[in-house]
């Protein structure tokens, strides 16, 4: 079975893939049938919109800053992102989002976003770090929750690389 679903949460097979590219300002230009059937969206409902379209409120701000500056800086990033379907149902990704180049020019011209299903070792961190962060973010803003995201990814840095690979 591809995907099975618990609750509102559904989990894809961690033998798959969900892939999907956008143009330089996030909207998307490609996605693959895994994401289709994840996110509940249609082929055509998802082609030409803003990648946004999956965020699930859950999420803090501050990752997708993260997620951003780093990927317009040329760099890629891995990230633990939660989505909404369609239908209002949820799902755990870990992503490895990077900018592709223009060969000659070398400039950037998109972006491609591969993910997989997360390690449990790794939901159980990052669950209770996006809790703190989006508290933080309703008081002391943006700033607040980046220093918890940066402390704790400074802090974890074995341990994230370990978890990474713990689904190898
Ligand atoms: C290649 C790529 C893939 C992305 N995938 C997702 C995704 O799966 N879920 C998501 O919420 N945001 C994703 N984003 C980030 C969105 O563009 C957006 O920044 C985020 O949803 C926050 O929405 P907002 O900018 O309207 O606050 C992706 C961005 C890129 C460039």
């Amino acid at each position: 079975m591809e995907i099975v679903e618990k609750g509102n949460e559904k989990i894809f097979n961690e033998n798959y893939f969900i892939v999907s590219k956008t143009d330089l300002k996030g909207r998307i230009t490609y996605a693959n049938d895994l994401f289709i059937k994840m996110c509940e969206f249609s082929e055509d409902e998802l082609i030409g919109k803003p990648h946004n379209i999956v965020r699930h409120e859950d999420m803090p701000r501050a990752v997708f800053k993260l997620l951003w500056d780093t990927i317009q800086a040329g760099d890629e990033i891995f990230a633990y992102v939660k989505n909404r379907t369609k239908t209002g149902k949820f799902y755990w990704v870990h992503a490895y989002v990077t900018p592709e180049f223009d060969s000659k020019s070398k400039k950037i011209t998109g972006y491609h976003s591969v993910r997989r299903a997360p390690s449990k070792e790794g939901l159980k961190i990052i669950i209770p770090l996006y809790q703190k962060m989006l508290e933080a973010e309703k008081s002391g803003g943006m700033e607040a929750s980046t220093k918890i995201l940066l402390d704790a990814l400074s802090k974890l840095k074995v341990t994230y690389e370990e978890l990474l690979l713990s689904h190898e």
